[in-house]
């Protein structure tokens, strides 16, 4: 029997708090300030704990000011902690910010490691350097970029000639060049269409299958989770209040659904008198159109439906699972109970 391999990151009630000066208004205000500096502290990272094994693929999802962001910056040592432990690859980052960088790679959807005026490839050229990639692995991966990402014909403009989405593909490849262990990966499709952000999505999951990268994913799009980790890990004001599969996410709330009912009758709101059985909210009415979310094991869809028939002339009726960003909207809210 083999036993499983050792986590790659390893994090024991890690904690950030920021120190921010507290300033009283006026000018008064402003003098007080100069000498005597008090200090608000926001804990940003609440005693966060887990493991993370090679090849896993976890999302690190959060609402604003969750605290994702600043978790990644201690994984990067980019911020030292104020309390707890972070190991990555065995290194302790904000001691060996160096070696810590071999193995990893960083990409923030809000800003560009590239140089602005310098075209695209001169960047590479850089990493090539900085990470002393051999000739052989730096035209391989070139290749396979160009291929997949099919960023071959941006390679000669300046970054600020390049798109969002053009610009973001390159930050994504540079971030991948030295064949790092760990990517990190914040916000990596905001802003982006559609078709790059599947473009992207499948780049990172050929890279994980392909070479067994390990990947943390920040992002508001949670279509980017369903399509690329299996492992969700959710904080909300510092602490995770979840660590597990997107399966079990999705299972525990398979009984859920929504019902979107098309009716003949002109909905106006503050109309909505329907007698509806518990457990059934009404996520939109109006125009022609009502949408319900209900659980199976609270509410009988079929007295829900035969309550809707009484009550309007129906058009058409369609029963959908709901979607992980609603599921993952009532975690914020409720909390996950076991
Ligand atoms: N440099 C800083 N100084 C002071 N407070 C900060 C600093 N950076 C972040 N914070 C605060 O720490 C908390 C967590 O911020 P963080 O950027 O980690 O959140 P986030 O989950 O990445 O949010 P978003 O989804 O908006 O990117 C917030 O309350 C934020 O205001
Ligand atoms: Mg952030």
């Amino acid at each position: 029997m083999s036993s499983s391999p050792p986590p790659i990151i390893s994090v024991r009630n890690l904690t950030k708090e920021y120190k921010i000066a507290r300033r009283t208004e006026g000018f008064i205000g402003a003098v007080k300030y100069l000498f005597s500096r008090k200090y608000d502290t926001v804990r940003a990272v609440d005693r966060v704990s887990f493991d993370i094994y090679p090849g896993e693929l976890v999302g690190y999802i959060g609402k604003n000011g969750a605290g994702k962001s600043t978790t990644i910056k201690m994984l990067t040592g980019v911020l030292v902690p104020t309390q707890g432990e972070v190991k990555v690859n065995g290194i302790v980052p904000y001691r060996d910010r160096t070696k810590n960088g071999q193995n990893i790679g960083v990409v923030f959807g809000q800003r560009t490691q590239m140089k602005w005026d310098i075209p695209v490839i001169e960047s590479f050229r850089l990493m090539k350097e900085i990470y002393q990639i051999p000739p052989d692995i730096y035209k391989q991966n070139m290749e396979i970029f160009c291929d997949v990402l099919d960023i071959g014909s941006l390679l000669a403009k300046p970054v600020r000639k390049l798109s969002l989405g053009q610009r973001m593909k390159c930050d994504l490849a540079i971030a991948f060049l030295h064949n790092p262990k760990i990517i990190y990966l914040d916000e990596p499709t905001i802003g982006l269409d559609i078709l790059v952000k599947e473009n992207i999505r499948s780049f990172i999951k050929t890279m994980n299958a392909e070479r067994n990268t390990t990947v943390i994913l920040t992002t508001h799009d949670l279509n980017d989770i369903d399509s690329i980790c299996q492992r969700a890990i959710i904080i909300d004001s510092g602490k995770i209040v979840y660590d597990g599969s997107i399966d079990a996410i999705k299972a525990r709330f398979g009984t859920h659904k929504v019902l979107h009912i098309e009716v003949k009758d002109n909905l106006r709101q503050g109309d909505e008198v329907v007698q509806l059985p518990a457990g059934v909210t009404v996520q939109e009415f109006g125009e022609h159109r009502i949408k319900l979310h209900l659980n199976k094991e609270a509410a009988s869809l079929a007295e829900v439906i035969q309550t809707l028939i009484e009550q309007y002339n129906i058009v058409d009726i369609s029963i959908e699972d709901v979607s992980i960003e609603s599921i993952v909207k009532q975690i914020y809210q409720e909390g996950w109970h076991e």
